[in-house]
């Protein structure tokens, strides 16, 4: 977290501080920015405010940052759109509906300059569609974090029919700034790249419990001992190469026609929807939980997300390389 450069001079604007704008001004902050954050909804706004100091206070126990001080004066909350005026980038946040994102974009166009990129974090909506509600549509593009966005390296870039090139690179550059792994895809595809590999694998998952074959535990032990092990350092087709690939052939062979093709939601999430099951928000999910056990996973992931986070660095791709490098260069 600590490799950005100066970016000082670019003031970047977050509109919607819910969860995931709380967490996406923190990164912002820690990158070096000057952050407008815009909160809609006037309650919002001072529970972001301090949403933001806490994750922040995380970053400075787990030593990534030296002080939260500074931040103060970095970044400025209001309702108020014009407030976003010179920011070069604006990063929109707000509640998953189509037809209030389309709302925000207008107030957004209205503030800013027509070179402004405006990125959303949607997990689902089409990039293509939400860039028909946005004048000058080739500055728009999807900018999709991971929860805790100030902690984990991923971002996932995506152009929509409209957006343009060069202002996708502007956001891949930056992102390695913001200390990420950004992907970028060329092509508005459906769940993009992250979601279309786990909600494959959710699939699968339902369908082996439903099915009576495994349980939850088993299924998730299995996912966090095996997977778990190897992901974070080598992904799926490196692993693949690791694992030496004769074999594959023939496996994909034998097990593709097993998997799970239902292209209908599992019974077991339909009841957790009609029970409004919230998992660990609200203690009551796919697992049972004691009341307040929810907030210890969520406390024990903010402590992972610490160590994991310093765990990917030492072994980026780039570290690996150097290695091998240091290593040719002894011998
Ligand atoms: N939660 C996640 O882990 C996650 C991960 C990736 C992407 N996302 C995406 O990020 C976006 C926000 O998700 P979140 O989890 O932060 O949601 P959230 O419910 O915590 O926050 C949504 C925010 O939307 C704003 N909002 C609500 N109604 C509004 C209105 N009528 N007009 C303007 N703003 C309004 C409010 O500021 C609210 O705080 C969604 O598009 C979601 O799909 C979420």
């Amino acid at each position: 977290m600590n490799e950005q450069s100066n970016v000082a001079g670019i003031p970047v604007g977050v509109v919607g501080l819910g969860l995931m704008g709380s967490s996406i001004v923190a990164a912002l902050l820690i990158a070096g920015h000057p952050v407008k954050a815009i909160s809609p909804i006037t309650p919002d706004a001072q529970n972001a405010y301090e949403r933001i100091f806490t994750q922040l206070n995380y970053c400075l126990e787990a030593g990534l940052i030296d002080s939260v001080e500074k931040f103060r004066s970095m970044l400025h909350i209001s309702e108020d759109y014009a407030t976003l005026a010179p920011c070069e980038v604006v990063i929109e946040c707000v509640i998953e509906k189509l037809e209030i994102k389309s709302e925000v974009y207008k107030k957004i166009t209205s503030a800013v300059s027509p070179s402004c990129i405006i990125g959303s974090n949607t997990s689902a909506i089409p990039i293509s569609d939400l860039q028909t509600y946005v004048a000058n549509p080739e500055r728009f593009l999807g900018i999709h974090w991971a929860e805790p966005a100030f902690m984990t390296r991923f971002l996932e870039i995506t152009c929509g029919n409209q957006t343009t090139a060069t202002y996708a690179d502007r956001i891949f550059s930056l992102a390695h700034r913001w200390g990420k792994e950004p992907t970028l895809l060329k092509k508005d595809i459906r769940g993009f790249i992250t979601n279309r590999l786990m909600y494959s694998v959710y699939r699968e998952i339902f369908h082996q419990i439903e099915s009576g074959n495994a349980t939850r535990e088993d299924v998730d032990k299995a996912f966090r001992y095996d997977a778990g092990s190897w992901m974070t350092l080598m992904g799926l087709f490196r692993r693949m190469d690791y694992t030496g690939l004769k074999d594959y052939g023939t496996i994909l062979n034998n097990i593709f026609p097993q998997l799970s093709n239902t292209e209908t939601v599992p019974p077991i999430m339909q009841k957790m929807v009609t029970d409004a099951a919230r998992g660990v928000h609200n203690d009551k999910g796919l697992y049972p939980y004691e009341p307040g056990e929810g907030k210890q996973w969520d406390e024990a992931f903010t402590r992972f997300n610490q160590e994991i986070h310093q765990l990917a660095a030492n072994y980026s791709e780039e570290n690996v390389k150097n290695q091998l490098n240091h290593t040719k260069a002894k011998s």
